[in-house]
């Protein structure tokens, strides 16, 4: 669905709507927080006032204050007209009437306008249109998305939804979404879906309760973060997609692959760089689907909680993938290499065996449990592959 502010409806909540939504806590607030379409919500400009760091991104923010005054004053009275109409949905106990929502929703409006010039120009307000944010991986601690995922759901689509998400996970190490409600109060179609996706890429997905509920039924938030990334300094953004193989393809033919690391348990990691642009790829198997890692740095072997792991040192060109799915990893080299496999036993480098297997593409058809070379010189690595330890 494509964003025009002539049909756009501005509504903002406030901080203090904000804080009981996303549960933040003193410490939460004083991050480097995102919050994904925020509109004319006045969490910026209050947690600003009060030294906070906090970037708000919505295609609103293309207009002029002006523009989105004129906006609010127009369609107004027709959300305030909808809201009563249908008053069941809602619990009336921090906000009493129609009148009072009415009022608190103006003032957070009206702070969000006066703020809004000087933010913008401070690069507080920046003009950005899920699920593509013009943000730099890992730019932010904290990204809170109110009333725009899940919200939507009839509007937009599951893969909107994981596109999206994605988006917010790759540019900050945590992601909080409320509510997990669409519009008719009923529970996301979208969620489920999501959760299973989140789970399987190693992301912690936990639906928390929250000390705010407006929308019936709506006080609970999703909460995402990396269990790696808690383990980890280096991978703390996921990038999970529907389609890997177009973007492997796309991102990393052309990378030098200067390591694989073959992970205890049948988890397959690979990483590349792409020394053009200083860009950095793992893609990994956690047991069935593979998953494309953004900038995450290596993933050791402490991050799967297994000891045994194999690296192989490459430093070669990548000219071809075949990736699918759950499906065995194909890679194919520019030149010709030979491969110094090593077992690690442990997880240390220091307690590394000394069983070192040799693999190369210039003796076609080597093979050993995890890789096979065949005549052609392509690698395939098996997915489906348990290793065993070595001790
Ligand atoms: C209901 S308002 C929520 C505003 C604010 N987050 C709050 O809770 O008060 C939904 C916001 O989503 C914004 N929006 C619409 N499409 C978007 C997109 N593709 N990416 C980011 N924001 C979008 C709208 O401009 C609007 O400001």
């Amino acid at each position: 669905m494509a964003f025009s502010y002539k049909t756009a409806v501005p509504w903002g909540r406030s901080f203090d709507e904000y804080r009981r939504m996303f549960r933040l806590s003193d410490d939460d607030i004083k991050l480097r927080i995102l919050g994904c379409a925020d509109g004319p919500a006045s969490f910026n400009a209050t947690l600003s006032r009060n030294g906070g760091s906090v970037v708000s991104c919505d295609p609103l923010y293309d207009c002029t204050a002006a523009q989105i005054e004129e906006r609010i004053a127009e369609t107004y009275e027709t959300v305030i007209g909808q809201t009563r109409a249908n008053q069941d949905k809602f619990v009336w106990e921090t906000i009493k009437s129609v009148e009072e929502l009415g009022e608190t929703r103006l003032a957070a409006m009206r702070d969000f306008l006066k703020d809004y010039e000087t933010g913008k120009s401070e690069g507080r307000y920046v003009t950005a249109e899920a699920p593509v944010l013009p943000f730099k991986s890992h730019s932010f601690d904290l990204a809170l998305c109110s009333h725009f995922l899940f919200l939507y759901s009839a509007n937009f689509s599951l893969e909107f939804h994981q596109q999206a998400i994605a988006e917010l996970f790759r540019v900050a190490k945590e992601v909080r979404i409320f509510p997990i409600l669409d519009y008719n109060a009923e529970v996301s179609p979208h969620l489920a879906p999501i959760l299973t996706q989140l789970k399987r890429a190693g992301c912690e997905a936990t639906l928390e309760t929250v000390p705010y509920e407006f929308q019936r039924g709506g006080n609970q938030m999703l909460r995402i973060r990396s269990k790696r990334a808690q383990k980890s300094r280096y991978v703390n953004s996921i990038l999970e997609l529907a389609d890997l193989h177009k973007i492997l393809q796309e991102k990393l033919t052309n990378c030098i692959c200067v390591a694989y690391m073959i992970l205890h348990g049948g988890c397959i990691c690979c990483h590349f760089e792409d020394t053009e642009n200083g860009t950095v790829f793992d893609i990994t198997s956690w047991y069935a689907d593979w998953t494309l890692y953004q900038n995450g740095g290596m993933i050791t072997n402490s991050e799967v909680g297994e000891a045994a792991w194999l690296e192989i040192p490459m430093g070669k060109r990548v000219t071809r993938w075949e990736c699918q799915g759950a499906a065995d990893l194909t890679i194919e080299f520019e030149e010709k290499w030979e491969l110094q496999i090593t077992p690690w036993k442990s997880s240390t480098p220091e307690e590394r065996t000394s069983d070192v297997w040799t693999i190369s593409n210039a003796e076609p058809q080597s093979t050993n449990r995890f890789v096979s070379v065949s005549a052609e010189g392509v690698i395939t690595m098996q997915n489906s592959t348990r290793m065993e330890r070595t001790d």
